[in-house]
Formats: structure tokens, sequence, C-alpha cells
């Protein structure tokens, strides 16, 4: 009896707390992924940035974000497929089942993941250990990912936004 009263306080207070719950990541940590080939180098822009008047709401939406990474300095910004997923990456898919692609900003090891499965991006956010950090800032939570990466249609396509630089791994 005892037993059981603790579970069911257990799971009112999962329920209660479940906001955090749900924003876990829901792509999971490729291990090994330092081996990955590099496709692309790029930024985290720092907050002090100004972008071109002409600059797309889909750019000025994606620094705006991310502005708070490492204090506003920005950060270098490494993109690494998945060796087994590096053909289906060049044309943004059709992506099969399993972690395709990462971005890690290199300034505080934090590593954006996107994983597919039947056919839909998945998202999650871990820090170098492994350890899930989406909850550290609202804009690292699985449905902020995809309110970017799965709305822009025309630049993302299956969940993945960068124009591959083929060149870097042909
Ligand atoms: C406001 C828009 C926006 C949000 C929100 C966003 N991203 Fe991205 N993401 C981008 C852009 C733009 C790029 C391309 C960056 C580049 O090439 O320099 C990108 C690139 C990536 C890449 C590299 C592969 C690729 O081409 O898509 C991964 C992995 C990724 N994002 C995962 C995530 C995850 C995980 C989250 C949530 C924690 C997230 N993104 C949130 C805009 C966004």
């Amino acid at each position: 009896m005892l037993f059981s009263a603790r579970r069911y306080f257990t799971f009112l207070f999962t329920l209660l707390f479940s906001s955090s719950v749900f924003a876990d990541s829901i792509a999971s940590y490729p291990n090994g992924w330092e081996d990955w080939p590099v496709v692309k180098e790029s930024m985290n822009l720092p907050a002090d940035t100004v972008l071109p008047p002409d600059a797309s709401l889909f750019m000025q939406e994606s620094v705006r974000a991310y502005s708070w990474i490492n204090d506003g300095q920005g950060s270098p910004l490494t993109i690494r497929v998945n060796p087994k997923k590096l053909e289906e990456y060049k044309t943004h898919g059709p992506y099969s089942d399993g972690p395709t692609v990462i971005a890690v900003s290199e300034a505080q090891g934090i590593i954006w993941v996107t994983e597919h499965f039947g056919g839909l991006a998945l998202y999650g956010s871990y820090n170098r250990k492994g350890e899930d950090i989406s909850s550290m800032h609202s804009s690292l939570e699985p449905a902020f990912c995809q309110s970017c990466h799965d709305t822009y249609k025309d630049i993302c396509i299956n969940g993945t936004c960068t124009e591959p630089v083929s060149s870097l791994y042909e």
C-alpha cells in the first residue's frame, strides 16, 4: 500500500511538471557523431549582427532565435551528417530512419540533432556528454525547432534547411 501510494505521488508529480516532460528531446543522441563527416562550417551569428535590409524573414528569425548563444557573442557552427545518409542529405531526403544530421554550436557545446522516423523529422538538443538540454532554453525545445524547420517548406525540405555544400564531400 505504501509503495503504491508513493508511485501515485510520483505520477502526480510527473503530471504537475509535465510541461518539462513534453519538452524533452525527441531525436536521440547519436553516439559516435564525432566521426561523422563535416559538410558545412557555419556560424551562430552574434546578437549585434546587422542583417542586410533584404534578409528573408527566415534568416531574421533564425538569427534572433539564437542570439542568446554564448552570451550574445555567437559561435562557430559545425554541421555533420551521418555517413550512411550523405546521399540522402544531398537531395534533402527522402530520409531513411535514424539520426540524420547534427549542428554543433562549438562555443558552448550545444548539439542540435535531427533524426528521421517514418519520413518525419524529429528534433533534440544535447550537450557534449549526451545529456538532454532541451529544457535549458525555450528555443531548444523540439516544438520550437519544428516551428522553423517544418514551417519554411521552401527552404527546409524534409526537415533539413542548409543548402548542401556538395563540393565539401565529393
Ligand atoms: C528560426 C529558425 C530555426 C530554428 C528555430 C531552428 N533551426 Fe535548425 N537550422 C536553421 C537554419 C537557418 C539552419 C542552417 C544553418 C546554416 O546553414 O548555417 C539550420 C540548421 C540545422 C541543422 C543542420 C542540418 C540542416 O541543414 O538542417 C540541424 C541538425 C538543426 N538545424 C537542428 C535544429 C534543432 C534540433 C532545433 C531546435 C532545438 C533547430 N534546429 C531550431 C533554422 C532554425
